[in-house]
């Protein structure tokens, strides 16, 4: 088998933020006018949000979001996004070019050299042309390029793939990029998720490893490992077929079409499953927890984390072992271990292993072990 390795990672973080305050100030003043039609209705008025809440359960501070305009508006709650004409570029694949352009340049790789892209996110912008093509288009990569989804483990789950066909010999550079806009498809009105999800688009470069002098500072990729287990508890009915469903055809109605989930269910079933996990994989490679100098989890909710955390070393670990960016950009999908992954991985010593680990929908789990060369 072909060694392979990580040899560029690239993150684009969108510069508009929402502070909790604004998101709940928001959500109250609509959930106050809805209450004066339910009142009026003679129905049970709707609870209020609260960012003290939202700070405690989940660690998630601010988000950042590519289209703020139209999620603060109390009479829209969604992102205002231009539809754009079919000759240019779709904003999925933009924001998924800049975070690539930004891996080849940290590999010092030019995009003719990559011979394969797959664009790995928990939304495709649409079923076809494939999203990867048009990034394969815009970069000017040769070969082929394809789409995949495996909700917040979709970057892991590239990776996964990327690394097999690097290994195997069938690819020779394979770039996964994992634009996220999942503020798109957030209702802003449920109350269990609205505060939860914010936008990000990450990159990464797999490539077969020639010699490790030259890719000093890149991670070799170990092993990587899926996992997945049906569950209903974090689901999205938004498809194809939800015109199909309607007698009056004319509009389809998103309401119970958008992001929903049992929090609680998901919190404690993929904590025992994602704790499981790490403990398999790594022992499956003759580690244990404290042998990785780092973990990048899944950035959801920063005590789901530190309960996985606890639960795999038997004792709490701190930020220096598993850092976390949720605080600042909320949960950005597939996005948020490769964000963690990039910030925090340059002071790692040759040798080190680190561990990647995402979490989310399916349910499903995707983790890479990496050693820094
Ligand atoms: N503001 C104020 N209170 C709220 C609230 C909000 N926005 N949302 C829920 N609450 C209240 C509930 O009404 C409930 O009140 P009660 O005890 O009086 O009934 C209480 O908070 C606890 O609700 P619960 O849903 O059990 O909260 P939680 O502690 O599980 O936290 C999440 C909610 C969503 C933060 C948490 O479950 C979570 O992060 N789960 C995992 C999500 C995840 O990883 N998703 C993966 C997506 S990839």
């Amino acid at each position: 088998m072909q060694r392979a390795c990580i040899s560029g990672i690239g993150v684009e973080v969108p510069e508009h933020v929402i502070t909790n305050d604004e998101l709940v100030a928001s959500f109250n003043a609509w959930v106050a006018k809805e209450n004066v039609k339910r009142e009026a209705d003679g129905l049970e008025p709707l609870p209020g949000s609260s960012a003290e809440f939202i700070e405690y359960a989940s660690g998630v501070k601010t988000r950042h979001v590519l289209v703020p305009d139209g999620i603060l508006d109390p009479d829209r709650m969604t992102p205002r996004i231009a539809e754009r004409p079919d000759d240019q570029i779709s904003i999925m694949a933009e924001f998924g070019v800049a975070a690539a352009r930004k891996a080849l340049k940290h590999a010092g790789v030019e995009a003719s050299e990559v011979d394969m892209v797959i664009c790995s996110a928990s939304h495709q912008q649409r079923p076809y042309p494939a999203i990867a093509i048009e990034i394969q288009k815009e970069l000017g990569t040769s070969g082929s390029a394809f789409d995949m989804s495996l909700g917040c483990s979709s970057a892991a789950a590239g990776l996964h793939m990327a690394f097999n066909l690097v290994r195997t010999g069938a690819q020779k550079r394979v770039l996964v990029v994992t634009p996220e806009i999942i503020t798109g498809h957030l209702n802003f009105r449920d109350r269990q998720t609205h505060f939860i999800f914010g936008d990000a688009s990450s990159a990464l470069l797999v490539e077969a490893l020639e010699g490790e002098e030259e890719r000093a500072g890149r991670f070799e990729i170990v092993d990587t490992r899926t996992w997945t287990q049906f569950s209903n508890n974090i689901r999205t009915n938004f498809g194809f077929l939800n015109r199909a469903a309607q007698e009056d055809t004319s509009s389809v109605p998103m309401a119970g079409n958008m992001i929903k989930q049992v929090g609680n269910r998901v919190f404690k079933e993929v904590t025992v499953a994602g704790h499981k996990f790490i403990v398999d994989f790594l022992d499956e490679h003759g580690h244990k927890p404290q042998d990785i100098r780092r973990f990048w989890l899944h950035q959801a909710n920063a005590r789901m984390n530190a309960m996985i955390l606890k639960l795999s070393f038997g004792h709490e670990v701190g930020q220096d072992r598993a850092p976390t960016v949720l605080e600042e950009l909320g949960n950005t999908a597939a996005a948020g271990a490769i964000v963690a992954m990039e910030r925090t991985h340059a002071d790692m010593k040759p040798g080190e292993h680190g561990l990647l680990c995402a979490f989310g929908a399916g349910y499903s789990i995707g983790g890479a072990l990496l050693r820094m060369m």
